[in-house]
C-alpha cells in the first residue's frame, strides 16, 4: 500500500447498502409488474450500485451504459456536463431507468433525464444510490432513492475521488486535511 493512501471512514456499511438496494428491488419489481425495463448506468460511479440493484429485480432487464463527466478529476463541479459515451440500444418505447451514484448539484442528471427524453421512451424514471439535499441547484426528481445523505464528500462503492476508492464495499468518506 502506498504512502498516502487513507482509509476512508465508513458512512454507511455493506449491510446498510444491501438492505435498501434489495428494497428498492422489489420496489422497481412491483412497479413495472413484468414489463421488461432499460435500466441506464451512469459509468463509472453507478456500475457497482447498477449491478448489485439489477440483480435484485425480477422482471426482463436490458442494460445500457452512458458516461459524462462534469467533475473532472477534484473535488469541484466544473459547472459542464459532457456525454462522453451514449447509449446503443434502442430506447424508443421503452420503460426506462437511469441509474446514478450521486445526486449533488442535480446538473448532471438534468442534462442526462434532457437527453434520455429525446429519444422518447415510453417511461423515465431515476434511481439514485446517494442523494445530497444541501447541494441542490437543479431539482429532479429521484423516484428510486438508497440514501440522503450530509454535505460530505464520499467515496467507495463505485465512487470515486481523482480515480480511486471505487472498490470500497462500503460508501465512506475522507477526513479533512487527507
Ligand atoms: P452533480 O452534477 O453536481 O449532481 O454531480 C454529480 C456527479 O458528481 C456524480 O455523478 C459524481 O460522479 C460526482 N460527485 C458528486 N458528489 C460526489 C461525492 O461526494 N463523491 C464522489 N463523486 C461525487
Amino acid at each position: 500500500m502506498s504512502m498516502d493512501y487513507y482509509q476512508p471512514e465508513v458512512l454507511i456499511n455493506e449491510d446498510e447498502i444491501a438492505k435498501r438496494v434489495n428494497a428498492l428491488g422489489k420496489e422497481i419489481t412491483q412497479d413495472y409488474a413484468n414489463e421488461e425495463v432499460v435500466l441506464i448506468c451512469v459509468l463509472k460511479g453507478a456500475y457497482v450500485f447498477c449491478a448489485d440493484l439489477m440483480r435484485k429485480i425480477n422482471l426482463p432487464v436490458r442494460l445500457e451504459f452512458v458516461s459524462c463527466s462534469s467533475y473532472g478529476d477534484g473535488l469541484y463541479s466544473s459547472g459542464r456536463v459532457k456525454v462522453e459515451m451514449d447509449v446503443t440500444g434502442p430506447i424508443e418505447n421503452c420503460h426506462v431507468i437511469i441509474v446514478e451514484d450521486i445526486v449533488d448539484t442535480g446538473l448532471t442528471i438534468k442534462n442526462l433525464v434532457e437527453l434520455i427524453q429525446l429519444k422518447s421512451p415510453k417511461s423515465l424514471k431515476l434511481a439514485s444510490l446517494l442523494y445530497k439535499p444541501s447541494r441542490t441547484r437543479h431539482e429532479t426528481k429521484i423516484d428510486y432513492l438508497a440514501f440522503e445523505i450530509d454535505d460530505k464528500f464520499v467515496v467507495g462503492y463505485g465512487l470515486d475521488y481523482a480515480g480511486r476508492y471505487r472498490e470500497l464495499p462500503y460508501i465512506g468518506f475522507l477526513n479533512a486535511g487527507h
